[in-house]
C-alpha cells in the first residue's frame, strides 16, 4: 500500500494529524496496535486549553465539545485554611474547557477522516533517512503488510518504536511520587478544579461532567491501587481538599475506576530525523499537574500538519525543516510549567521545601504578576508560540 504520510499510533496526535492532513489535501494511513474500543475508552486527560479548543473548532471538531464540554474561567488553589480563585479571563482573557480525551478521541473517530488499521503487530520503521521510507506491520488477520510513504509521523506515544528510530539527546526528570486517580459517579463538589497543597500530599478535584467527578491523590511510587479502600480515598481527599473549611463539603460517591499514574518529565530532541517526524508523547512526557500532555500533542500536530501540507502541496520544505525547533519552543515552555506546578504542589516532608512552596502559593494568589504567569501558561499560549 502507498500513502503520502504513514502515521504510527491512533491516539489523539495520530488521528488529529490525519484529519488535518486530509483537510489540506494530503493522504495518510494510520496503524495502531490496540483495538478501536480500547483506544476509545482509555481514561486520560480532561482539560483542553483555549488554543486546542480553537483549533478543534476551526477544523470541524468543536460541535459536541461546545455543547457538552464545560468552559471554566479559572482554577482554585488550596492549602490548609486557604482557598483562592485564579480568574484566567480577568488575568489573560482566555479560558479552559473540561472535555475528556476519550470524547476528543470519539469525535475524531466519528469524523471518519482517518483511514486506520487497528490491532496490528510488529510495527517497524524502515529507511527513514531516505526519500522512500516505509513501515511494515502484521495486520489484524495475521498478514504481513508494507506501507510506503513520503514521510512517517511517529505518534505512537512513549512506548512506541518511533522514538528509537531518531538518534537523539534525551532530557529526563523522575519524581518520587505518583497519582492515585479515581473516577466517581457523583456530581463534582466544586464548580472549577481545585489544586490542593497539603502536608500529607497533593490532591486535585477535577470532573468529567455534571454527574462524574475525577479526583487524584499524591501517593508514593509503587503504590498498589487495591491497597486504598474507597473509604480511605474519600477520607484522604476530604482532608487534603479542605472539607469543612468555610462550610465547603466534599460529597463522596461510588468509585468506578481506580488507577495509579507514575510521573515523569522527558524531552527527546530533535523531533525529526530524515523523513520521520515525532509528535505528542512519542517525543515528550510531562507530569500531569499542569494538564499539558494532550494539549501539547494537539499543538505539535497542528504545526506538523501545516509543515507537511506546505511540503507536499507547495513543494516548500521550510516549515518541515524548522518543525523540530518550532515545536520544541512550546514543549520546553510546557515542560517547565508542568515541572513548576508539580514541584510547587507535591509535598515530600522537607520543612524548608514546604515553606518555599507555601510562599510561592501566596505569591501566585496575591500578586497579579504571579497570578498572570500561572494563568497564561495554564490557559495556554497561542499555537505558534
Ligand atoms: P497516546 O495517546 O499515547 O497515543 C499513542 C498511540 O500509539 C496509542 O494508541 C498506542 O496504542 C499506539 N502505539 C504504540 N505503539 C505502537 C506501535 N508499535 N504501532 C502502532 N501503534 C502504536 N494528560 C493530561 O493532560 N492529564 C491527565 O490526566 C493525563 N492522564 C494520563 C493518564 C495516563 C495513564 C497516560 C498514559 C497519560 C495521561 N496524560 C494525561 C497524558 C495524555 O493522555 C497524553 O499526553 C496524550 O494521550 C498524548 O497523545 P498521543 O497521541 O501523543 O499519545
Ligand atoms: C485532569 C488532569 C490533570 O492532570 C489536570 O491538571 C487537570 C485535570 C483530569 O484528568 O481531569
Amino acid at each position: 500500500m502507498r500513502t503520502q504520510v504513514a502515521i504510527i499510533g491512533a491516539g489523539p496526535a495520530g488521528l488529529l494529524l490525519s484529519h488535518l492532513l486530509a483537510r489540506g489535501g494530503v493522504d495518510s494511513v494510520v496503524v495502531e496496535t490496540r483495538s478501536q474500543e480500547y483506544v476509545a475508552s482509555r481514561i486520560r486527560a480532561g482539560i483542553l486549553e483555549q488554543s486546542s479548543v480553537d483549533l478543534l473548532t476551526e477544523v470541524g471538531l468543536g460541535d459536541r465539545l461546545r455543547a457538552e464540554g464545560h468552559e471554566h474561567r479559572g482554577i482554585y488553589l488550596n492549602w490548609p485554611g486557604e482557598r483562592h480563585h485564579l480568574d484566567f479571563v480577568d488575568l489573560t482573557g482566555r479560558t479552559v474547557w473540561v472535555y475528556g480525551q476519550t470524547e476528543v478521541q470519539k469525535d475524531l473517530v466519528t469524523a471518519g477522516t482517518a483511514q486506520v488499521f487497528y490491532s496490528v503487530t510488529e510495527t517497524t520503521l524502515h529507511d527513514v533517512e531516505t526519500s522512500r521510507p516505509h513501515v511494515t506491520y502484521v495486520d489484524s488477520d495475521g498478514r504481513p503488510q508494507r506501507l510506503d510513504a513520503d514521510a512517517i509521523a511517529g505518534c505512537d506515544g512513549s512506548f512506541g518504536p518511533s522514538r528509537n528510530a531518531v538518534p537523539s539527546e534525551t532530557f529526563e526528570r523522575t519524581y518520587p511520587y505518583s497519582w492515585l486517580g479515581i473516577l466517581a459517579d457523583v456530581a463534582p463538589s466544586t464548580d472549577e478544579l481545585i489544586y490542593s497543597w497539603h502536608p500529607n500530599g497533593f490532591a486535585l478535584h477535577s470532573m468529567r461532567s455534571p454527574t462524574v467527578s475525577r479526583l487524584y491523590l499524591q501517593v508514593p511510587n509503587g503504590t498498589d491501587p487495591a491497597s486504598w479502600s474507597d473509604d480511605r480515598i474519600w477520607e484522604e481527599l476530604a482532608l487534603r481538599l479542605g472539607h469543612g473549611h468555610d462550610g465547603w463539603k466534599l460529597t463522596p460517591g461510588p468509585i468506578t475506576d481506580k488507577s495509579v499514574l507514575p510521573m515523569r518529565s522527558y524531552v527527546q530532541t530533535p523531533m525529526r530525523h530524515g523523513r520521520l517526524f515525532l509528535a505528542g508523547d512519542a517525543a515528550h512526557i510531562v507530569p500531569p499537574t499542569g494538564a499539558k500532555g494532550l494539549n501539547l500533542a494537539i499543538a505539535d500536530v497542528s504545526l506538523l500538519a501545516t509543515a507537511l501540507i506546505a511540503q507536499f502541496k507547495e513543494n516548500d520544505p521550510s516549515l518541515a525543516d524548522s518543525y523540530s525547533d518550532d515545536a520544541l519552543r512550546r514543549v520546553w515552555r510546557c515542560t517547565h510549567f508542568s515541572w513548576w506546578m508539580t514541584t510547587m504542589l507535591h509535598t515530600g516532608g522537607d520543612p524548608f521545601d514546604a515553606q518555599l512552596q507555601l510562599s510561592q502559593l501566596r505569591w501566585v494568589t496575591s500578586s497579579s504578576a504571579g497570578a498572570t504567569g500561572l494563568a497564561e501558561n495554564y490557559a495556554g499560549l497561542p499555537i505558534g508560540f
